[in-house]
C-alpha cells in the first residue's frame, strides 16, 4: 500500500528524524495511509530518537504533497535551491518534537534560500 523510508541524524540541536520517502500507491491514496506512516516515524524520532524535530525535503511543484505536510503540522524552514539534479527547487519542511519546547528548530531560517552544499545532512 505504501512505505516511508527515515534516517536520524544531525548533532546536538539538530538531531532530528529525516523522511526520505513517503509514497502511497495510487489505489491506496486519500485513506489515511501516508498520514500513519508519518505519524509512526515521529513516535519513532520521539521515543526511539529523543530528537527535536523531523524534516523532509519536497519538490517546489508537488503542491499536494506540501499541503498534505502543512496539514500534518510542518512549516517551510528555507528554500533550497536546484535541490534536485540541479533543475528545481525544494522545500525544506520541519515539524518540532516534544523536545523542542520552545519551537525554535521551525523558525523559518533567515535568509530564506540556501544553496545545496549549505545543507547539513541530506
Ligand atoms: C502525497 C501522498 C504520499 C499522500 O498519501 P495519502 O495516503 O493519499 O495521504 P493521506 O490519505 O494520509 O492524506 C493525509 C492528508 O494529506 C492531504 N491530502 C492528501 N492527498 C490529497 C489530495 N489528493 N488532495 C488534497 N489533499 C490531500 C489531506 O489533508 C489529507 O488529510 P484528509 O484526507 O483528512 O483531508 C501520495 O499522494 C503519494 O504517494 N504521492 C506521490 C509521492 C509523493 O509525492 N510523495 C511525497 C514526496 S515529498
Amino acid at each position: 500500500m505504501g512505505y516511508v523510508l527515515g534516517k536520524a541524524e544531525g548533532r546536538d540541536k539538530l538531531w532530528h528524524g529525516h523522511v526520505t520517502a513517503v509514497t502511497v500507491s495510487p489505489e491506496y491514496r486519500r485513506l489515511g495511509v501516508a498520514k500513519n506512516l508519518m505519524a509512526y516515524l515521529e513516535d519513532v524520532s520521539t521515543d526511539i530518537y529523543n530528537a527535536y524535530f523531523v524534516d523532509l525535503f519536497v519538490r517546489q511543484s508537488n503542491s499536494l504533497a506540501q499541503l498534505m505536510y502543512t496539514n500534518l503540522g510542518y512549516s517551510i524552514y528555507r528554500q533550497v535551491v536546484l535541490y534536485y539534479s540541479g533543475e528545481e527547487d525544494a522545500y525544506d519542511m520541519r515539524k518540532a518534537l516534544k523536545r523542542d519546547k520552545a519551537k525554535q528548530s521551525v523558525v523559518p531560517r533567515k535568509p530564506f534560500k540556501c544553496q545545496p552544499h549549505e545543507i547539513e545532512w541530506s
